[in-house]
């Protein structure tokens, strides 16, 4: 289960659900209204329903016998949501590369290191049109079609079903290709073929992580105490009102370091905007780590600004690594577990937190495998739509975001050269 400790918030947050009601039912109720409405990319609501292209997925990934190395093309959300899930939940059935940049000698380093006829290029663009992705998958096609006549087995597409200059590409080279559905933005797409696809080849449980997504996506229907993804929206709101203008989000689980990254993708893309009155809104999410952190940001956490709501992510179970004896170590360390000392760590830092004066709270899973990280991942997507309701913004476009691509376009075009 995926569960909420607010012991040390500083908040009743039962008492704020009463008083916040009506603003929250309005919240879910508009963005319920818009599903199925061209255009309102709520899509992702239904990804976890898809069982249909999760066995697709799984078909494509028994057909090929030759794949020690993939290679996944794509950035934003065309890459993170796969890098937090795959890395946190994949059996290293095969190494999977990600290219989300242009960066010339990591590009040469990975293609020296790969074998062609062992390789599955798999380039990820919802429009089709992004140009790091469309310059990276260019040349791996061309060292793949140098290397390999039957190159068009080594090549996956996943793209917008029926536009964009990828999915024509893949029709007429008749290329394997799987679907990000119309309805689904680059940044809530995690549970589509983008991340379904390396988790399937990395021996992920594809099954379990959409069965956890559909759990999320069943409280966010429920009543206002058992609704998850409710309350910590408007613990998020409540903080962003009193002036914490940036919310930390630190899982205490190496496994989980990627995810950090996701979410901050997810919550600044969607909600840092211009509301429809004209303000600017929005508050930044900032990548933390657990334990790590402790040695580094956890200082600043707790005696700088109080600008800042902390959420840490604690797994409440894992296997029971003990401690031996060893130099230096205290004796009551002796015969206590690995998770004792990470459990006790975030407790520690929750509970300095708060003595300082400063917000945190705890979401904990009950261990990080496929079912939670589904859970967790659609528990924040949920979350996000009701901020941007609550916050008066579109969740869902990214207008900054494209001013950029646009004009990186136009100042290549004009043969533009740094500085
Ligand atoms: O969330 C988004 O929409 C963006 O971050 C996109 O994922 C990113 O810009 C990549 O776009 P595309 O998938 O079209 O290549």
């Amino acid at each position: 289960m995926l569960g909420l400790k607010v012991d040390r918030l500083g908040l009743d947050l039962d008492r704020a659900l009463g008083e916040w009601g009506e603003a929250l039912e309005a919240a879910r109720g508009g963005l319920l209204a818009r599903k199925g409405l061209p255009g309102s990319l709520l899509g992702w609501m239904d990804l976890p329903e898809d069982t249909e292209t999760l066995r697709a997925v799984r078909r494509y990934q028994e057909s090929l016998d030759f794949v020690e190395d993939l290679v996944h093309i794509g950035i934003g959300g065309s890459s993170l949501g796969a890098m937090a899930l795959e890395e946190a939940l994949g059996e290293g059935r095969v190494r999977v590369h990600y290219v989300d940049h242009v960066e010339p000698t990591p590009l040469r380093l990975l293609l020296d290191r790969l074998d062609p006829r062992r390789t599955l290029v798999h380039v990820v663009s919802k429009s089709g049109t992004t140009l790091e992705t469309l310059s990276a998958f260019a040349l791996f096609l061309d060292w793949l079609k140098k290397s390999l006549p039957d190159w068009k087995r080594h090549v996956v597409v996943t793209t917008d079903p029926t536009r964009g200059p990828l999915r024509r590409f893949a029709e007429e080279e008749g290329l394997a290709s799987f679907p990000i559905p119309e309805e689904v933005g680059g940044r809530y797409s995690a549970l589509s073929p983008v991340g379904l696809l390396p988790l399937a080849f990395s021996g992920a449980d594809l099954e379990a992580l959409l069965a956890g997504a559909r759990m999320a996506n069943r409280l966010a229907g429920r009543p206002f105490g058992e609704n998850l993804p409710l309350k910590t929206a408007l613990i998020q709101h409540l903080a962003y009102l009193e002036g914490r203008t940036i919310t930390v989000f630190m899982p205490y689980s190496a496994r989980m370091r990627h995810v950090p990254a996701w979410f901050v993708q997810l919550h600044d893309e969607s909600l840092g905007k211009v509301d429809r009155k004209g303000q600017r809104v929005g508050t930044t999410a900032l990548p933390a780590l657990g334990p790590q952190d402790q040695h580094a940001q956890v200082q600043l956490f707790r005696e700088g600004p109080k600008d800042k709501l902390i959420v840490l992510v604690l797994p409440l179970w894992d296997e029971p690594l003990a401690i031996p004896q060893g130099p230096g170590l205290p004796g009551f360390l002796a015969g206590r577990t690995f998770l004792d000392v990470l459990q006790a760590q975030a407790e520690s830092t929750e509970e300095a937190l708060a003595e300082a004066g400063q917000r945190a709270y705890t979401l904990t899973l009950d261990r990080v495998d496929a079912y939670h990280l589904g859970w967790l991942l659609q528990h924040l997507m949920w979350q996000t739509a009701f901020l941007g309701e609550l916050w008066g913004v579109n969740a869902f476009d990214q207008p900054g975001v494209e001013l950029g691509k646009r004009l990186t376009l136009e100042r290549l075009e004009k043969g533009g050269r740094f500085p």
